[in-house]
């Protein structure tokens, strides 16, 4: 039998929006969203940010519940750093592939293969994979962290990406793991091309998720909540975006006025776009998909993000 809710199909976005936050008010919880969310997610929780500024936020709060309205690995950061809090995952489905491209077993067998290196560890990993590393980073301040560690040699997991662009920004020697996000790696220089030839002059934003040769032709390489600050002060009235396109919602929102493209109709995450108005409300009111973490995993991942914070 399918179970049915009251929060099934046919009630409007504002209407479902009205009863999350009553609903978030009753059970003192606050809700939080991702950059890449649906337009209506984003819009009913209390703050939507980057990943960085989620987990600062999250281990920050006051609320008895966190709602989070992204993946997996972004809850779970909310655990780590806030044990106390009861969080709930909006959509209990919705995982990173590329944080799922490795696990604590590969990076104790890489730590053998280059002793004496030390691991930074993307936040999108498991809580067990951020178990086994000194610190961790986000888009938002790879080139600092790495920086910021007292070894030459540096193991970045799992995105071979990201890591091929902080090697750019550092004189560490960078060993980088084979991960990847299918959905950053869709994106080619020959859409940057064409973008820009669609539209001279418009500055080129992407993530450092990208390929390393798109990043080598974009403007600036940034965090999605970056991406925002950048755009908001830029003189150009058009900017060509190379991220998941949940993020335009808040460019249109935060800058008026300006016109965003995105480089590629393929700059869409599936587990990103799983989670639904509907969901959110089922979520709270059942108080299901609690994220939980053993406490032994809890407690070493807790440290190498704590170390991230005090960085940067
Ligand atoms: P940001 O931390 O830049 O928001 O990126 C998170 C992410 O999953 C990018 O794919
Ligand atoms: Fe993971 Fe890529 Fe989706 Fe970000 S966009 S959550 S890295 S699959």
């Amino acid at each position: 039998m399918i179970r049915t809710s009251s929060a099934d199909v046919g009630e409007d976005s504002g209407l479902l929006q009205s009863r999350i936050k009553a609903l978030a008010k009753q059970m003192n919880a606050v809700i939080v969203s991702h950059n890449y969310q649906r337009p209506e997610v984003q819009d009913v929780a209390d703050f939507v940010g980057d990943s960085l500024e989620l987990a600062r936020r999250c281990a920050q709060t006051e609320a008895e519940i966190i709602v989070f309205c992204g993946v997996t690995f972004m809850a779970e950061n909310a655990v780590i750093l806030n044990p106390s809090r009861q969080v709930l995952l909006a959509e209990g489905t919705a995982g990173c592939p590329m944080a799922d491209m490795i696990d604590d077993v590969d990076v104790r067998e890489w730590r053998e293969r280059y002793p004496g290196a030390a691991v930074v560890a993307y936040v999108n990993t498991t809580a067990a994979v951020k178990a086994e590393s000194d610190i961790c980073c986000t888009s938002a301040n790879a080139p600092r962290v790495v920086n910021s560690v007292a070894d030459d040699e540096i193991i970045f997991v799992p995105d071979g990406n990201l890591a091929r662009w902080v090697a750019g920004q550092t004189t560490k020697k960078i060993i980088p793991y084979p991960g990847f996000c299918i959905t950053h790696r869709r994106l080619t220089p020959e859409h940057v091309r064409r973008s820009r030839q669609l539209h001279p002059g418009a500055p080129v934003v992407v993530h450092p998720e990208c390929l390393p040769e798109v990043a080598d032709l974009a403007d600036a390489v940034l965090s999605t909540s970056q991406m925002v600050r950048y755009c908001r002060d830029s003189f150009a009235d058009t900017l060509l975006i190379g991220t998941e396109m949940g993020l335009l919602h808040r460019l249109q929102k935060e800058c008026p006025g300006k016109t965003f493209f995105v480089l590629s109709p393929g700059l869409v995450c599936p587990n990103m776009k799983r989670t639904r108005l509907g969901g959110v409300l089922r979520t709270m009111e059942e108080r299901r998909n609690q994220v939980t973490i053993p406490e032994v995993v809890r407690v070493k991942a807790q440290q190498a993000l704590e170390h991230m914070l005090e960085v940067a």
